[in-house]
């Protein structure tokens, strides 16, 4: 099959088009042809440098939506033909955390195209449990779009946040992947939402998804902002991901009471608090990490309604991943990037559709 790999860990330019031969799947595992595959910035840090990943040469790709072309022979829920998303963890089962519902804090957990090979290829291979079915309703790239920026986004602000309706929510970054899917989250939630990018064309697109008040963080310090917007008060809650870049800037964004949620360090993992402001105000901060299968369910559920609808910059070829990695890179991309093999046409998104 064609696939996207490197053989070290480097610049773009270690990414190739191949042959490599088709993965061989177990008596548990399931093979996918797959339709789409969605980039996120952690395969841009694997192919740079994260320790973790493996095997190599590597394929890359977390975010997979295809149709089952093979199932192993103890695989009884699934069936050649069914059209898939996949969970990307592949936790272990067996631990404390798996068995409490809680797999994504699983020790023993492996993701796949980070700790196995991915989607950036024509087949991929996954445990028959990390199948979930998607409708007609959803195409291919909306159900790649999905996984790791909705599920992260969807355990941030609702299972660790427990967003409220009327909630002032800032969400960092409106054009990320995760930022693109918490400010769709937090206005199905009936939240009040505040948004930043760095770009007014990355904020008209925010507004076209419903945002309230935006903020060009590259004129104006955002956390003075949001005080103005909010007659001094601040807001009850803000999504972070990006990191030691807008850390103190967030945290003065909070309101009394207020919480802080967050997945991410793009900018670098250290960031300042003030300790009596924090105890003053009331402040919790909260990390949070991918989320539950189960989780992912919901989303996909609430997708197929149309309650939720991926946001996809662009469609491009496999064989043009390196391009996806550049934009990325870049940061001009809005929502998610996708790829399709070669000679696959899909349609994008049904949002990109509807605006
Ligand atoms: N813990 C988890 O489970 C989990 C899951 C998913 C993602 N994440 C993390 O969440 C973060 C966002 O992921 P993503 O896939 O949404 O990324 P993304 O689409 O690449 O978005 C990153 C955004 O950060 C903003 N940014 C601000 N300052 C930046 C800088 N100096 N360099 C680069 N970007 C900067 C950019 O928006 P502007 O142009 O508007 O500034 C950019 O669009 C990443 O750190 C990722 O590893 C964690
Ligand atoms: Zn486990």
């Amino acid at each position: 099959m064609k696939a996207i790999v490197f053989h070290e860990q480097g610049g773009i330019d270690k990414l190739r088009y191949e042959d490599v031969p088709d993965p061989i799947i177990n008596p548990t595992e399931i093979l996918v042809k797959v339709q789409a595959c969605a980039v996120n910035r952690l395969d841009i840090r694997a192919r740079h440098d994260r320790p973790e990943v493996q095997p190599f040469p590597h394929i890359l790709g977390s975010d997979i939506a295809g149709d089952v072309v093979e199932v192993g022979s103890e695989v009884y829920n699934v069936n050649c033909g069914d059209r898939v998303v996949l969970a990307p963890c592949i936790p272990c089962g067996q631990c404390a955390d798996c068995l409490n519902g809680d797999e994504n804090m699983c020790d023993n957990q492996v993701l796949i195209g980070f700790q196995t090979n991915g989607g950036y290829a024509e087949y991929v291979k996954a445990p028959a449990q990390n199948v979930i079915p998607i409708s007609s309703d959803l195409t291919y790239c909306d159900a790649a779009a999905i996984p790791i920026a909705y599920l992260t986004a969807w355990h941030m602000l609702v299972t660790r946040a427990e967003i409220r309706p009327g909630d002032d929510v800032l969400i960092l970054s409106a054009g990320s992947g995760v930022g693109s899917a918490g400010l769709q989250i937090a206005k199905l939630c009936g939240a009040k939402v505040f948004t930043t990018a760095s770009t007014d064309e990355k904020l008209e697109r925010a507004r076209q998804m419903g945002a309230d008040f935006t903020i060009n963080y590259t004129q104006t310090d955002f956390a003075e902002a949001i005080l103005d917007a909010t007659g001094g008060r601040g807001v009850d809650l803000v999504f972070e991901h990006v990191g030691a870049a807008t850390w103190e800037q967030s945290v003065a964004s909070l309101a009394k009471n207020g919480r802080l949620v967050t997945c991410g360090v793009t900018t670098g993992n250290i960031g300042q608090i003030d300790i009596r402001k924090m105890y003053q105000k009331q402040i919790s901060i909260m990390g949070s990490a991918l989320g539950t299968t189960s989780e992912l369910r919901t989303i996909i559920r609430l997708a197929e309604q149309g309650k939720l609808s991926p946001i996809i910059d662009r469609v491009l070829p496999l064989s043009k991943a390196a391009e996806a990695h550049r934009i990325i890179e870049a940061r001009r991309h809005f929502g998610k990037i996708c790829l399709c093999p070669d000679g696959v046409e899909q349609a994008a998104s049904s949002f990109t559709r509807r605006i």
